[in-house]
């Protein structure tokens, strides 16, 4: 299973704060935004990524997360020259799938999320594709998914004016390899974009779509509006400090999975002289 983190897209609805500087560099509290998908994509046991940026913004990540190697982990760049849509990034990433399954992880998605790696191995049993369901109040911002009581699907929209059901679908997608030729098959919406949504219906009319639905520990936290980022930045430190434990962390993810071993993660605790470096080093006496 090979894991995709798309970290496109202009930001603009955080404009100033995102003129200069992609919206999945900005901090969440005390992490780069792309620190939680990417401990996400870890966490799930998937150690060969590879994020798709703009060209403005590739060099940023190539200097934040150099080529994976320190955690264990490949880290490859791709480029989306402009905002195609979501469902573009299975083109570009034609020949890193190759004959492989993929998890597709939208850089701006933060989820806490206890259960994952139990999650994650029942997803990878099920043929086709598996997407998330999150009760949310706010459905019209998001792909919407309308389940019936025995948790059949009997839905699919994009941002629907009127949804048929608050649950929204989060940006976490496992497929298996087909997804690239039915990612070819796809014409643009009216907004100009490959739609994830689209992909996720074709799999849904081959009867091919498993959803599984969030359960209440878990969050799913937005970052779209400022509002919203500073509401996520707030989680992550009252979680943080609360718990004494990180969401989010890289390297912590690695070293539970096996990817470091606990020199490399002493090695990695020293270039921090900070907080984040005696945490760090806990790890290694838990
Ligand atoms: C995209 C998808 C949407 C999904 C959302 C999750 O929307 O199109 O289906 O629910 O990501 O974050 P965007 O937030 O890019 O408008």
């Amino acid at each position: 299973m090979k894991g995709i983190l798309l970290a496109g897209g202009a930001g603009t609805r955080l404009y100033p704060i995102t003129i200069p500087v992609s919206k999945q560099i900005i901090p969440v509290y005390d992490k780069p935004m792309i620190y939680y998908p990417l401990s996400t994509l870890i966490a799930s046991g998937i150690n060969e990524i590879l994020i798709i940026t703009t060209p403005h913004d590739l060099a940023l990540f190539q200097s934040l997360l150099s080529d994976g190697s320190q955690w264990g982990c490949s880290i490859s760049y791709a480029i989306q020259s402009e905002p195609k849509g979501i469902a573009e990034a299975f083109l570009i990433a034609e020949s890193f799938i190759a004959s492989d399954n993929v998890v597709l992880i939208l850089g701006d998605n933060i989820f806490y999320f206890p259960s994952l790696e139990f999650v994650v191995a029942n997803s990878i049993k099920n043929k086709g594709a598996s997407i998330f369901a999150y009760h949310v109040s706010n459905p019209s911002r998001y792909g919407v998914v309308e389940i019936s009581s025995a948790n059949k699907i009997l839905s699919i929209e994009e941002k629907p004016l009127e949804p048929k059901s608050n649950y929204a679908i989060p940006g976490f997608y496992f497929f298996d390899n087909n997804v690239v030729e039915y990612a070819k098959q796809l014409t643009p919406s009216r907004r100009g974009e490959l739609e994830i949504t689209d992909i996720i219906s074709k799999y849904y009319e081959l009867d091919l779509l498993n959803v599984i639905k969030m359960d209440k520990g878990t969050a799913w936290l937005d970052t779209g509006t400022v509002s919203s980022l500073m509401e996520a930045g707030q989680f992550v430190q009252v979680l943080e400090k609360r718990q004494g434990l990180k969401v989010g962390c890289v390297e912590e993810q690695a070293f539970i999975k096996k990817y470091i071993n606990r020199d490399q993660l002493r090695q990695l605790a020293k270039a921090f002289n900070n907080n984040y470096g005696k945490y760090l080093i806990s790890l290694l006496n838990d």
